[in-house]
């Protein structure tokens, strides 16, 4: 079992930087939600059930909380030139017994296409593998080529395929996971 851990509370990246979610940018949230419904809610099943500033602001607060507790760490990223809201990315699932953990993102739809999420999952790996996390997970819809693109194209291997492990909007599908080991971490003694 590795030690229970905290992350910084801004990470900078190549042209990210990483801020622990907080109030601040809830507004930038909320209109980024809420202008990408249709873009979000494909692969992001929070979406439709996120209809106000007010929805923004509970979640923001949850995510605090178990930053607090350790259990989820939620960032913005923030355009490191203008200081824009451009998404968001977490880590989460951490399971300390195993050294595991998972990585979740989105972008707003007209920010994507630059590497900022490459930039991003960079940034937030190298904070995660520096606290002894070995195994780091990417998992996505099989039909989600763009998510799979950001784990292969940042050196994660594609493991698995769980059949029919989502039920969204009807219908069953598949899930792709993709991993990345730390490999300079010492098994326990
Ligand atoms: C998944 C998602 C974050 C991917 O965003 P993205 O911008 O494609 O990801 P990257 O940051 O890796 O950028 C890669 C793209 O930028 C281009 N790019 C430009 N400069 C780059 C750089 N310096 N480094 C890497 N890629 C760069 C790449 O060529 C690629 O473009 P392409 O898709 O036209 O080939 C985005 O599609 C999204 O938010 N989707 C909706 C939510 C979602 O599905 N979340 C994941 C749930 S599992």
């Amino acid at each position: 079992m590795i030690p229970a851990f905290t992350l910084e509370e801004k990470l900078v990246g190549t042209n990210i930087i990483l801020l622990k979610r907080n109030h601040d940018f809830d507004k930038e949230l909320w209109q980024a939600i809420d202008e990408n419904r249709d873009f979000l809610r494909q692969y992001l099943f929070w979406v439709d059930t996120t209809n106000s500033f007010d929805n923004v602001a509970a979640v923001t607060k949850k995510f605090n909380e178990d930053w607090a507790a350790q259990t989820k760490f939620a960032y913005n990223i923030i355009d490191k030139h203008s200081g824009k809201f451009l998404g968001c990315i977490d880590i989460h699932d951490i399971d300390l017994t195993n050294h595991i953990a998972a990585i979740g993102y989105w972008l707003r739809q007209n920010k994507t296409g630059f590497g900022y999420m490459s930039d991003a999952v960079q940034t937030i790996e190298k904070a995660v593998f520096a606290k002894n996390i070995r195994r780091l997970e990417i998992c996505c819809d099989s039909l989600n080529r763009a998510s799979a693109n950001v784990a292969i194209r940042n050196g994660y291997n594609y493991e698995c395929t769980l059949k029919e492990v989502i039920f969204t909007y009807g219908e069953f599908r598949n899930r792709e996971i993709y991993v990345k080991f730390n490999r300079h971490q010492l098994a326990d003694k």
